[in-house]
């Protein structure tokens, strides 16, 4: 027993609440509708010049670097994309000095992002660090950052460094919109939304024992497909990837709107998806994929938010606060960490020593 917690990736997912609010403090400026970064080191005029974010982690970081470029695109119209950094550094990438390139890393060990940083800063590019652990490798080499303040993170499988992640890369798309077009309104909007996260995550948190019962059911199944749009993509992609981890299901991430080009070939009623349908401009659509795979027998849990109207859809369904629809992902994300740890718990695995699986690989 851990201070009450089974495991220490439970009592790491019941703390997110505390940690991401103690994260916010001191960060979210009202008089200006912006977030403040210090620690970035970079001044306005600087933050201004970049033409394009280019975001390097590996695992769960690249998936979250993806929710990260999102926020940016949306908040701040620049383009930005995340890339897995141990494929990035072993092929020869092109550097730009207007490129804004960001390292994002729980341990800030991480050999291949490491190397990417060394590869970046070679080559005369500028690299921000978004990591946890203070003092470390990335952290140190890095021309500035934004420390996560999640506190140590034992379990292997990343819940509340990554949550932080996330809402870092929603701090930084705010700062960069706030010095172009993005309104003193639109910034408020999003410092309003920053703001309530803490007590929506603790709202989903609460649904932790309806979470579990669905969690039963769905590890039983050899395979399943984790589904989302857009902003619900790597909402899908990190689902899968924290599934995989701790159950050893095979856990697969699709685009919804690829699902007609090629796997709904697979879906039956031995092939459960877990669709990430957000109330968004996009809603319509994902519901209309919910109804093919319903249609096929394949069986659903959906992930969405109050107020959505599934129709006669036959589905388990789990309810997310709304919030504003670029920081969504955030949300999202929290009851897929309840749903693989529940599942690897009625599989009897070790949840916080997955197989083959370190916390940080800090080797080539
Ligand atoms: C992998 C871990 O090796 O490294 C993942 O198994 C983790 O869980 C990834 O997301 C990146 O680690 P870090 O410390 O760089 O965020």
């Amino acid at each position: 027993e851990i201070g009450g917690h089974q495991h220490f990736m439970h009592k790491e997912m019941h703390e997110q609440p505390e940690t991401v609010r103690r994260m916010l403090t001191g960060r979210l400026d009202d008089r200006f509708a912006t977030a403040r970064l210090d620690g970035l080191q970079l001044e306005p005029r600087e933050l201004r010049a970049f033409r394009r974010v280019k975001i390097l982690g590996c695992g769960s970081a690249y998936y979250v670097g993806q929710m990260g470029a999102s926020m940016i695109e949306d908040l701040a119209r620049i383009p930005a994309d995340s890339e897995a950094a141990s494929e990035f550094r072993y092929r020869n990438p092109i550097i730009e000095p207007d490129t804004l390139y960001v390292a994002v890393s729980q341990s800030g060990e991480t050999a291949d992002t490491l190397f990417a940083v060394r590869e970046i800063q070679r080559k005369g590019g500028r690299v921000v660090g978004l990591v946890n652990v203070v003092g470390s490798s990335i952290a140190r080499e890095c021309d500035g950052g934004v420390y996560l303040h999640a506190g140590p993170e034992v379990a292997v499988a990343s819940t509340k460094a990554l949550t932080h992640m996330a809402v870092g890369f929603a701090m930084l798309a705010v700062a960069l919109g706030r010095v172009r077009d993005l309104s003193f309104a639109d910034g408020q909007r999003i410092i309003n939304g920053l703001k309530q996260i803490p007590d929506q995550v603790a709202a989903v948190l609460e649904q932790e024992d309806t979470i579990a019962e669905v969690a039963k059911k769905v590890a039983a199944a050899p395979s399943l497909f984790f589904i989302g749009r857009v902003r619900g993509f790597p909402v899908a992609r990190e689902g899968a990837q924290k599934f995989k981890e701790i159950s050893y299901r095979h856990a697969e991430a699709y685009q919804t709107s690829e699902l007609k080009h090629g796997p709904l070939a697979l879906i039956s009623e031995e092939l459960p998806t877990v669709a990430i349908v957000p109330r968004d401009d996009l809603l319509e659509r994902n519901i209309g994929a919910a109804h093919e795979i319903a249609a096929r027998r394949g069986p659903l849990l959906v992930v969405t938010h109050d107020g959505v109207d599934l129709g006669e859809l036959d589905a388990a369904r789990i309810v997310v606060p709304k919030n504003e629809d670029e920081l969504d992902a955030i949300l999202l994300t929290i009851p897929l960490q309840l749903l693989a740890y529940h599942a690897a718990l009625s599989l009897g695995h070790d949840i916080d020593r997955p197989r083959n699986l370190a916390k940080s690989v800090t080797v080539e």
